[in-house]
């Protein structure tokens, strides 16, 4: 397969800074070479820029004219790379999907097929502009790409994903606002409570069956802070009592073996808070496993 490595050093979704280093950090902790030990061909295309914007700083919203201007950019660069093979958008901070979402929804869109997003992360991302309280455009990206209204300044979204093709996995901090909108909804939510009561592969192959009943492509978002701190303390919203490098694992050879998934975002990495950069090779080993990596060869299932 034809993997294409884009490097998108976004720090303006937060406060706390740091995640711009996140491509380099992959880069550094042999992300091509892991994938091309796969026997895929891969390409690291370099960083992304944003766009130049002309819109006025907000006093509530952290850098609104910078995050306007990456959207723009990587919704523009996620449809193009798209037509070459599958992308891997090495971030940066969660606000990055604004963009890589709505330019694979446009690719997806292009070739005819649906569009479904897997969101791996301890958190929904489902605020507005006018519901966040932090004021961090991290926190919004689910609620854009859905079509939410109240996202004036960014680029309007021109093909929304439905929430019902939007599966979230390992939720355990979620705002008043975020739930209350969500449970008006029809995502598919898999809270830990539910991992811890059905494991994480009943949510998981229920909502790849819809992909596949559909038709569709697979987006996967994965946040670092998916994984529980203990194993991945380099990201700025750790919360405790998240997925285990097992059940991390276990996600990725699943969605591997699915054949759906069109392109993968690793977020919110922040190396300035790394030890001795496990969580970058952590992240590498995971993006490893949903590309092909596999104990043996033979079927895992023959016992
Ligand atoms: N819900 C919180 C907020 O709006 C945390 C969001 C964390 N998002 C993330 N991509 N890590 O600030
Ligand atoms: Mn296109
Ligand atoms: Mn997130
Ligand atoms: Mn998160």
């Amino acid at each position: 397969q034809n993997i294409i490595l884009a490097g998108i050093p976004m720090d303006a979704g937060k406060h706390r800074q740091g995640c711009r280093m996140g491509p380099d950090a992959y880069r550094v902790a042999g992300l091509e070479q892991a994938l091309s030990d796969l026997g895929h061909t891969v390409t690291d295309i370099g960083d992304t820029h944003p766009d130049q914007v002309d819109v006025p700083e907000d006093a509530h919203l952290f850098s609104l004219p910078e995050c306007v201007g990456w959207t723009q950019a990587l919704s523009r660069t996620a449809n193009e790379v798209a037509e070459q093979g599958l992308p891997i958008f090495m971030g940066g901070d969660h606000a990055l999907s604004m963009g890589t979402v709505t330019g694979m929804a446009a690719h997806a869109d292009e070739i005819g097929r649906p569009l479904f997003v897997l969101w791996l992360d301890a958190h929904s991302d489902f605020h507005t502009p006018s519901s966040t309280d932090s004021g961090n455009l991290h926190g919004t990206p689910v609620a854009y790409f859905t079509g939410q209204p109240g996202f004036e300044p960014f680029p309007p979204v021109t093909t929304p994903i439905p929430t019902n093709r939007v599966g979230m996995i390992g939720l355990r901090s979620v705002d008043p606002a975020e739930r209350a909108a969500l449970e008006k909804d029809d995502a598919m939510l898999a809270d830990m409570r539910s991992i811890d009561e059905h494991g994480i592969k009943t949510p998981l192959l229920a909502f790849l069956d819809k992909v596949r009943e559909a038709n569709g492509i697979l987006h996967v978002s994965l946040d670092v802070d998916f994984l529980d701190p203990s194993i991945a303390p380099a990201v700025g919203t750790t919360v405790p009592g998240g997925a285990t490098e097992r059940e991390a694992h276990l996600v990725m050879e699943f969605l591997h073996e699915s054949g759906l998934v069109c392109s993968l975002d690793l977020v919110e990495l922040n190396p300035f808070l790394d030890e001795r950069g496990r969580t970058a090779k952590l992240m590498v080993d995971l993006a490893a496993s949903l590309m092909g990596r596999r104990i043996f060869d033979r079927p895992t299932r023959s016992f």
